[in-house]
């Protein structure tokens, strides 16, 4: 049975890959420092699953920390997911994010090259495109300067990973994320978002449970089919698979280059009063909604063209908007 080492494996997408990781007969060993989540998720993850993967609470930055737990694990691959990803803080707080982000990024590739280790997936952003001149965005489209330091801490990390895949024996695969959502069927794991939410299907969520006043919509004026942006929102569930398709690549050799990166979208983009109107229909609950000036650094429109993640990793998407909303709204209701 392979051992595979899930960082930041208790937050909102490593959790959803751990349950997958489990059913797919991977044994899972956790490190997270719990600063964005807590320890119920590893109970919840427990009652899905039945099986209770070991967990180390480790702040990757603490160099010492991470060389003591490779000496005494042996690991046949790494998900690594710990990160900040809140985009506006991390223009206030840029060390923080260069701190967190790309520090243990380097820490664990270290130990991975010390000790021969392979099989690495990082978690990316389609963030590093920027807003794409061509839609639906290709990985062959231009890597765009990064609009915040969180979009530049992506961009540098796979940077490093393939110059280490270059320099040493590592085959690594990022995962470029569109807009990650929903959560667990079981309603026992989903998006925990810490204060108010920045993302929009959590404000939605938390407005149409009356946590917030209203959804403000930032902008009606882009240059799309009814004047808001448009986003590629693909379920968690189908978002954790693409990790298990990438890793099995890896294990299997079937990788055709040392480091290899793949858009993971649905490949369908939705606007946001789609989502709005959507997310109505499958609640039920009316949504009290203002439209308000754009939001700084917002781009158009971004989708993904997911043909070469299909073709290669084996991999598609099996959820729908309507599904992945419906999970939104009932792990919503569940908070209560
Ligand atoms: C954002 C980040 C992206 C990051 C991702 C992580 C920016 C510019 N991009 O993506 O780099 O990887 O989060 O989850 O911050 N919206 C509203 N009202 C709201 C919230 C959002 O109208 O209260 C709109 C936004 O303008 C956008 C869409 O909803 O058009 C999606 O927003 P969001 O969920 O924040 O994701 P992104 O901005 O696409």
């Amino acid at each position: 049975m392979k051992r595979i080492l899930v960082t930041g494996g208790l937050g909102f997408i490593g959790s959803h890959t751990v349950v997958e990781l489990q059913s797919a007969g991977f044994n899972v060993v956790i490190i997270d420092d719990l600063s964005n989540t807590t320890i119920d998720v590893l109970d919840n993850i427990t009652e899905i699953t039945g099986i209770k993967p070991e967990f180390h609470q480790i702040d990757l930055r603490i160099k010492n920390e991470v060389t003591s737990f490779f000496d005494n694990n042996t690991i046949d691959g790494i998900i690594h997911f710990a990160a900040f990803k809140a985009v506006g803080e991390s223009v206030h707080q840029p060390l923080d994010y260069y701190e967190n982000n790309i520090g243990s990024l380097v820490y664990l590739l270290q130990e991975m090259k010390n000790r021969k280790l392979d099989n690495f997936i990082f978690s990316s952003s389609c963030t590093v495109y920027g807003q794409a001149v061509e839609l639906p965005i290709t990985e062959n489209a231009p890597i765009k300067p990064a609009e915040s330091p969180y979009g530049n801490t992506k961009q540098i990390g796979e940077e490093i990973i393939k110059e280490s895949c270059n320099a040493y024996t590592l085959n690594a695969i990022a995962l470029r994320y569109f807009n990650p959502i929903g959560g667990h069927d079981s309603i026992k794991i989903g998006e925990l978002p810490l204060g108010v939410p920045q993302n929009l299907i959590p404000f939605i969520t938390q407005t149409a449970a009356g946590i917030r006043k209203e959804l403000s919509v930032f902008g009606n004026d882009y240059p799309t089919k009814d004047g808001t942006a448009i986003r590629d929102y693909i379920h968690v569930v189908d978002l954790a698979k693409a990790h298990i398709a990438a890793l099995k690549r890896l294990i299997n050799k079937n990788n055709k280059n040392n480091f290899e990166f793949f858009n993971v979208g649905t490949g369908k983009g939705s606007s946001v009063l789609e989502v709005i109107n959507t997310f109505e229909n499958v609640s039920g609950k009316k949504l009290n909604y203002k439209i308000v000036g754009r939001r700084e650094g917002d781009i158009t429109a971004a989708y993904a063209d997911t043909t070469i993640a299909n073709k290669e990793l084996n991999w598609k998407t099996e959820k729908t908007l309507d599904e992945a909303l419906e999970s939104a709204w009932k792990w919503q209701l569940k908070q209560h």
